[in-house]
């Protein structure tokens, strides 16, 4: 089978990393692809956003599945325009990308459908929110209904933050916000392969969205990760799927928007059990890294069972290990990453037994591999306890030669106390 992937981070070079290793497998390509997926999969210049474009290029190439690596082209309905053509696509169409595209959407569904999430209430007038803000408890989250690439949501300390961070978001015309209870608990991301009908498991991951050590400081899209999540045991795992999983399922299929792709839930645990705090489209970065460094089955077999209404054969297999991911990101990031520093060591990081991932790098004209974004590499490793696995990643890290670019220290830090403890 020849397979397209859509994307250029470390997420994506995850995908084709695992998807080369597929008996399966015939091309790989990967559009816009990065220097590191480019060891993996062709990188072809596609411009994603023009549809026709990709079409052409699965016909001419023939492409039996495309896999969307995020979730801009998702929302915007590239896997419409591939369908249409008879094109088999892992990713939701447009309509069931509104789990992501629209925070009021997901929050509207889950009252529906009964799933447990933080109260809520939407707006799209400055006056009435500000009002609403004032009855509140502290803290209060304020967040924008689209997608923001991680700077929509403000968790305000005092009723004048909150005000402030509502009057921002909806300065736009035609903005919408959602402002939420704040829930307490663990948070953990979870996954799950949906076929439209039906879903099943697809691991679990814990996070560090903030830039700075001990998680502090500013968002990011994510500074590092780790999978298992401690808190998905079995049976929470099991009550996921019951609780908000399946129901979600049911409600998309019932609205007419059958949701087939991986569905990332971001939840927070708390003492009553598991709630929604918000859904992705499409795999997590960095979490991807870590789940693939774990898939122990065929991903290759497993998206196209999905896609062909076969997921009752899907049993996805997993290392009994733990695998952490460091992110290295460029100086300045997330404010203002500057681009263009030159990388090396990192096959001296591969020869520590990490797998480095790249997110955002290119080769210039000498061959030199370069920083190109914010998050640049994704230094991935395996170990049997969380400890383990973050001793291993940083091997690499520190293997790796690169001025220009800082990681935080302490990725798994909650897991590695709670092991020593
Ligand atoms: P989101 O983009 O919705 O995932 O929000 C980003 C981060 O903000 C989440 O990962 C949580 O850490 C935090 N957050 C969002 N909503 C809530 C909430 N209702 N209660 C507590 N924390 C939240
Ligand atoms: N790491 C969080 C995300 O991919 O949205």
């Amino acid at each position: 089978m020849n397979v397209l992937v859509i994307g250029s981070g470390g997420r994506e070079h995850a995908l084709c990393w695992k998807l080369r290793q597929s008996p399966r497998l015939e091309k790989l390509w990967c559009a816009p692809g990065n220097a590191g997926i480019a060891q993996v999969a062709d990188c072809v210049a596609l411009d994603i956003t023009d549809h026709a474009a990709v079409v052409a290029f699965c016909d001419e190439q023939g492409v039996g599945l495309v896999v969307v690596g995020p979730e801009g082209p998702l929302v915007a309905g590239l896997a419409d325009s591939l369908v249409a053509e008879s094109i088999m696509v892992f990713g939701p169409s447009e309509a069931a990308a509104q789990l992501e595209g629209s925070k009021a959407f997901t929050k509207a569904l889950c009252d529906r459908a009964g799933i447990p999430t933080a109260g809520y209430a939407r707006f799209d007038a400055v006056s009435a929110a500000l009002t609403y803000i004032d009855g509140r408890p502290l803290p209060i989250v304020v967040k924008a209904d689209g997608l923001a690439a991680g700077k929509g949501v403000v968790i305000a300390e005092s009723h004048a933050e909150a005000t402030k961070a509502a009057t921002r978001l909806l300065a736009d015309p035609g903005s919408a916000i959602v402002i939420e209870d704040f829930l307490t608990g663990e948070e953990a991301s979870f996954f799950a392969i949906c076929d439209g009908e039906h879903a099943i498991a697809f691991g679990s991951a814990q996070d560090h969205k903030r830039v700075g050590e001990g998680d502090t400081g500013p968002n990011t899209g994510g500074m590092g990760a780790y999978s298992p999540a401690p808190v998905m045991t079995d049976a929470m795992t099991e009550r996921t799927m019951r609780e908000i999983i399946d129901p979600t399922m049911r409600a998309m299929a019932a609205d007419g928007m059958p949701f087939r792709g991986i569905l990332f839930a971001g939840l927070m645990i708390g003492d009553d059990g598991p709630k929604l705090i918000e859904y992705n489209v499409r795999f997590g970065d960095p979490e991807c890294q870590v789940l693939m460094a774990r898939l122990e089955s065929d991903l290759l077999e497993i998206l196209y069972a999905t896609v062909s209404g076969q997921l009752d054969e899907v049993k996805p297999k997993w290392r009994e290990a733990v695998a952490l991911d460091v992110v290295m990101a460029a100086e300045g990031y997330p404010e203002l990453p500057l681009t263009g520093t030159a990388i090396n060591g990192i096959e001296a990081a591969e020869a520590t037994g990490a797998l480095v991932f790249h997110a955002g790098t290119a080769r210039d004209m000498s061959g030199q591999i370069i920083a190109t974004g914010g998050r640049v590499l994704a230094v991935t490793a395996i170990g049997d306890s969380v400890t383990k696995a973050q001793s291993a990643a940083y091997a690499g890290v520190d293997a790796i030669d690169w001025p220009g670019g800082f990681c935080r220290r302490d990725i798994g830090w909650r897991a590695v106390e709670r092991e020593q403890a």
